[in-house]
């Protein structure tokens, strides 16, 4: 098989290149290594920043967004006693859009079956081979369980951070940054109407809390636990307690109605840098190339500003043989994701338990300036709903 564009990875990195690009009439593959149901059923963040939706409107994919999701205009900021409302749009004129993740995974595969994408779904072994020449190529065991090649003039690693791509790049080329953080997240979603309008952020001496939603009747919630804390010691009771606790029920009459949880999960808090995020034929984008803690909001409209990137640079290469944006793909995107990298891990730092008690008091300092600073809220709404893309 040939195809201009092999893309390793059917998450929203991959399935929206590969929209951009048919956008622009250039033709890709999908390789995926889990099921489409695996992949629709996978629950992930829900928060969208307005330069994802404007692009995300502009290519068709705008609809279920405008009927479904629920712009806010910004999020609240606690800790006991105190709560306090930062307004993206009075700050710096931009909202944000709650839409989950696997909604918009939903909205991608179907734009793309509907364009007659070519996708291989259970695709096994996959392996990246001469990436440093014009003609790289992929290989893979296909669901039926047959070897097949795909010739591609680029492939784009959108694998994740456990794919292959990242780790197809020589290592005397890489570079690394990582900071692992001592604490995880206890995530849950909740059969219940959201006891809030828009989202809370809660730093408490108990621990980091995190109210959001999904729909009108669904919430979306989340509490900091230690990394190796075991999911069975939470029972639901007990989850409700500490997020009535840390999220202040009762506080100025506010109450929080817990209902039935449907899922719950621990996730781990780490940023992770790779660069370069292109090596020969080879370009990285999204988790397959840095991961964001989830404390900004910013892992998924990161993959989403990364496609939108490379894109624009694989047009201008196919179409005019212009490779100029082609070549600085790596520093333009890095550019967003250090910005991002920082505000994450700036957004973890200040809400987070993890320190002694002179770090608390640094922390609460911090939350009582962003909150009564009109400078300070602005930097935090600035980076919150999010820059331009190619800023
Ligand atoms: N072969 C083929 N596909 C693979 C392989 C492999 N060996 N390994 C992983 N994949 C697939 C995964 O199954 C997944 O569907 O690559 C896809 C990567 O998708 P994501 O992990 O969702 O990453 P990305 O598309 O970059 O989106 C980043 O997703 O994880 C969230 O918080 C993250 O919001 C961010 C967004
Ligand atoms: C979510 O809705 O899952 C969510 C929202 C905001 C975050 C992280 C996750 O910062």
């Amino acid at each position: 098989m040939r195809t201009r564009v092999a893309i390793i990875g059917a998450g929203p990195a991959g399935l929206l290149l590969s929209h951009l690009l048919d956008q622009e009439g250039i033709e890709s593959v999908i390789l995926e290594n889990r099921s489409e149901e695996y992949v629709l059923g996978r629950i992930r963040a829900g928060v969208l920043e307005s330069s994802s939706v404007e692009l995300l409107g502009e290519v068709g994919l705008g609809d279920r967004i405008e009927a479904e999701g629920q712009p806010h205009r910004g999020i609240y900021l606690q800790w006991p006693q105190e709560r306090h409302h930062l307004d993206f749009v009075d700050l710096v004129g931009r909202s944000v859009w709650i839409y989950g993740q696997t909604e918009l995974t939903k909205d991608l595969m179907a734009a793309r079956k509907s364009a007659g994408q070519q996708a291989f779904y259970e695709a096994a072994a996959v392996t990246l081979h001469d990436i440093e020449t014009e003609h790289p190529y992929v290989t893979f065991i296909d669901a039926g369980g047959t070897p097949q090649r795909i010739d591609a003039d680029v492939i784009a690693g959108c694998d994740g951070f456990h794919g292959p791509s990242r780790q197809a790049i020589p290592a005397a080329v890489q570079r690394i940054w990582e900071r692992v953080y001592p604490y995880a997240w206890l995530g849950v979603l909740a059969d219940v109407p959201p006891s809030t309008d828009e989202l809370i952020y809660a730093w408490h001496p108990d621990g980091f809390a995190l109210h959001s939603m999904r729909s009108e009747t669904v919430s979306r919630l989340y509490l900091q636990v230690t990394p190796d804390d075991d999911i069975a010691n939470w029972s639901d009771d007990r989850i409700w307690d500490a997020l009535a606790a840390r999220l202040g029920h009762g506080q100025d009459g506010w109450k929080l109605t817990p209902g039935p949880i449907t899922d719950k999960s621990v996730l781990p808090m780490r940023s992770y840098v790779q660069t370069p995020m292109r090596h020969g034929n080879l370009f990285l984008a999204g988790d397959a190339a840095h991961i964001v803690p989830p404390t900004g909001a910013k892992g998924l409209n990161l993959a989403i500003a990364d496609v939108s990137l490379l894109s624009t640079a694989l047009v201008s290469l196919f179409r005019s043989r212009d490779s100029a944006l082609a070549d600085s793909y790596s520093d333009d995107a890095l550019r967003r994701v250090w910005r991002c990298t920082h505000f994450s891990w700036w957004m973890t730092t200040m809400l987070h338990q993890g320190g002694d008690d002179f770090d608390a008091q640094l922390q609460l300092s911090q939350l009582r300036w962003v909150t009564s600073s009109e400078a300070g809220a602005t930097g935090l709404a600035e980076n919150y709903a999010g820059l331009p893309i190619g800023f």
